[in-house]
């Protein structure tokens, strides 16, 4: 267990754009239906950006939200995370970006990528942060335009996909929902299973990669589905025996929000009933990194847990990358 300040979010918001993409809409121009995307995913429809919108516009509505609701002034904060797949451009860091549009002056930024684990890992290097007395304020954010790297002609990945933001602001003290331990984990060995292949210094961007689509998500979704749900009890499992918990005494797991039924395996495997899963998959679809920071401002606006109440953040991607966090309400 890390000793040191305590590390507590204290304030929470998120940001979805407005345009929706219904199974139905996508059935229009591709050979599936929403019959199957419902039962094979959970998802009924998803969020997409207009033209010209990044992840840092996301971004900004989401912070300047949890910046509010923690009562924290951008001027406050001392470093911002912000985990993306989808980022502006290469770099600058989205981050930068962010500081920027908000007025953060007094910010380091920097951007973290374990793609849907991502928000996870970000929170655990913002509590390390805050614990260690480094930093007082951090805001994490989650931010995607899954859209932009998504192939809407190959029916096996553009179903699941969206776009949408979240963050929080961590804070040292006890006076919010406080961070009590982190997890992370990761496998390199299989990151050929999900991949943005193209764009990176291994395979530039060409006339070649995209002809080829190289620059669109490739997704081998059995594999993914099988490794996903193994980490995602075996990180449960872990978080509880260290913080010498049984599993049962988790109040709600909050899932990364990738496929319904890969939630309802885990939580089977983990002996815990689906109530106390959150899911909002069937509206928003998987938003990668910005999935549980969307569902915490979600439980948050809707008063769904007590203060005193344990949870725990779980999250599975591509690196493979997993990961947990274990909040006390
Ligand atoms: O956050 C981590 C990111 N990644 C994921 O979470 C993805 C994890 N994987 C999955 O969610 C699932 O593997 C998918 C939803 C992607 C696919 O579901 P599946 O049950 O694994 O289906 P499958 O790939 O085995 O395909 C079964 C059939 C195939 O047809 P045949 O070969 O049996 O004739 C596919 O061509 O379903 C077909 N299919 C579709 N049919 C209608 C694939 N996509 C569609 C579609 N509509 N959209």
């Amino acid at each position: 267990m890390e000793k040191g300040y305590k590390a507590s979010i204290t304030g929470v918001g998120s940001f979805l754009p407005e345009k929706v993409l219904t199974n139905d809409d996508l059935s229009k121009t591709l050979d599936t239906t929403d019959e199957w995307i419902t039962k094979r995913t959970g998802i009924k429809e998803r969020r997409i950006v207009e033209n010209g919108v990044a992840a840092s516009d996301l971004a900004v509505e989401a912070s300047l939200r949890a910046l509010d609701d923690a009562n924290v002034l951008p001027t406050e904060v001392d470093l911002i995370i912000t985990s993306t797949i989808t980022p502006d451009c290469l770099f600058p860091s989205t981050s930068c970006y962010i500081q920027e549009k908000i007025g953060a002056r007094n910010a380091g930024s920097f951007d973290l990528l374990a793609a849907c684990a991502g928000f996870v890992y970000a929170l655990s290097v913002a509590k390390s942060f805050v614990a260690s007395g480094a930093m007082k304020t951090v805001l994490v954010v989650g931010a995607e335009c899954m859209s932009k790297i998504t192939d809407y002609t190959d029916r096996s990945t553009c179903i699941l996909f969206g776009d949408g933001a979240g963050a929080v602001v961590v804070q040292q003290g006890n006076g919010g929902r406080e961070i009590v331990s982190t997890h992370l984990g990761s496998d390199g060995s299989q990151a050929e299973i999900l991949r943005l292949p193209a764009g990176g210094s291994k395979l530039p961007a060409s006339h070649e990669t995209v002809e080829s689509g190289l620059h669109y998500i490739k997704l081998r979704g059995k594999e993914v589905f099988r490794q996903a749900i193994i980490n995602l009890v075996d990180v449960v499992t872990k978080a509880a025996a260290d913080n010498n918990m049984q599993v049962e005494e988790f109040d709600m797991v909050i899932p990364h929000q990738s496929n319904i039924r890969i939630i309802e395996a885990a939580m089977e495997r983990l002996g815990l009933p689906m109530e106390k899963a959150y899911v909002n998959i069937d509206r928003y679809g998987n938003t990668s990194s910005a999935s549980i920071p969307i569902a915490i401002d979600e439980i948050e606006k809707g008063q769904l847990l007590n203060s005193g109440d344990t949870v725990i953040l779980v999250a599975f991607g591509g690196g493979l990358t997993w990961g947990s966090s274990v909040i006390e309400w």
